[in-house]
């Protein structure tokens, strides 16, 4: 049982002032974990830390931006102290960067769609997977990638958002045969649509350039809260794919379609290519 398994052992989570981090967070301390919740928003942070606290859960907050290594360095010696080996790391913290056409965007949003949802994950492999490995206990790490880390949304102009995600499946499939012989389990979350606050703006850091507004990701607003599936449902389905230890997590598949024509497109250029060069030998 994942209960019997996860019970007194510790997790990081990042993102979990809100939507997905803190949907997970609660899940996992609600099974008997102790939770360290990290997030740059503090005062939703530790708000929502004292609720779960309130509750009887075993949690603790950290303020951490995960686009900064020496915060995710100060965040895994928090935990350590706090709670002991780390065992559970969920790189969750990412932003949104959709409607804006590449060409478009402002280098410091470029900077900024970068450093916080590829960067902090490499930040995360550098700074937490060797403590977890050195403990030789087992443990999970997981990211958060999301469906645009499999296929570029062709109306939702998100070429950016959905080049991070690749870099964070590249990641995640890397790590796992990296790590498959250890006690450490790499898995990689690849939501569709989930109703959180995906998009806000008030999180963009000062170096590159404070909070902004981009008007013309409203619909992502709109949509994900119309249509996205719970954040909590999300928590649940990783849990399930924690216990039936799955790599891809997917909230839904609604995208199949989408992926199995971009693997088709691959398909034809390889068999295009087979005739490029029977042509020229
Ligand atoms: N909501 C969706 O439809 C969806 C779909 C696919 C993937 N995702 C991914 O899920 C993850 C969680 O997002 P969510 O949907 O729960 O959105 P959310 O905005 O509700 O939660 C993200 C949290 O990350 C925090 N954050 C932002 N920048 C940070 C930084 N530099 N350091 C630390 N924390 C930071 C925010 O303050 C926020 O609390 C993200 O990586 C996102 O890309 C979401």
């Amino acid at each position: 049982m994942l209960k019997d398994q996860l019970k007194g052992r510790n997790a990081i989570v990042t993102g979990a002032a809100s939507g997905i981090g803190a949907a997970t967070a609660l899940r996992l301390a609600q099974l008997g974990m102790n939770v360290v919740l990290a997030d740059i928003k503090p005062a939703p942070l530790n708000t929502y830390c004292r609720q779960l606290q309130s509750q009887g859960l075993s949690v603790d907050a950290i303020a951490t931006d995960v686009s900064d290594p020496d915060a995710i360095a100060a965040m895994a010696d928090f935990a350590e102290q706090r709670f002991g080996d780390i065992h559970l790391a969920f790189n969750n913290a990412g932003i949104a960067m959709h409607g804006t056409p590449m060409h478009q965007m402002s280098l410091d949003d470029w900077q900024w769609v970068i450093d916080v949802n590829i960067r902090s994950i490499a930040y995360s492999v550098h700074h937490i997977l060797p403590r977890m490995l050195k403990h030789g206990q087992p443990g999970y790490f997981i990211n958060t990638a999301s469906i645009g880390g499999l296929q570029v949304n062709p109306n939702w102009l998100t070429g950016a958002y959905s080049m991070t995600k690749y870099a964070v499946v590249a990641m995640s499939e890397g790590l796992a045969q990296e790590n498959r012989d250890s006690a450490i389990e790499v898995m990689v979350l690849c939501p569709s649509a989930v109703a959180t606050g995906l998009g806000d703006g008030a999180s963009r850091p000062e170096r590159f350039g404070g909070a902004t507004e981009r008007p013309e990701q409203s619909f992502l607003a709109d949509t994900i809260k119309q249509h996205g599936a719970s954040p909590d449902l999300v928590a649940q389905r990783v849990l399930s794919a924690m216990e039936n230890h799955e790599f891809f997590i997917f909230t839904d598949s609604s995208a199949r379609t989408v992926i199995e024509a971009r693997h088709q497109r691959i398909q034809q250029g390889f068999d295009r290519t087979e005739a490029f060069l029977q042509q020229v030998r």
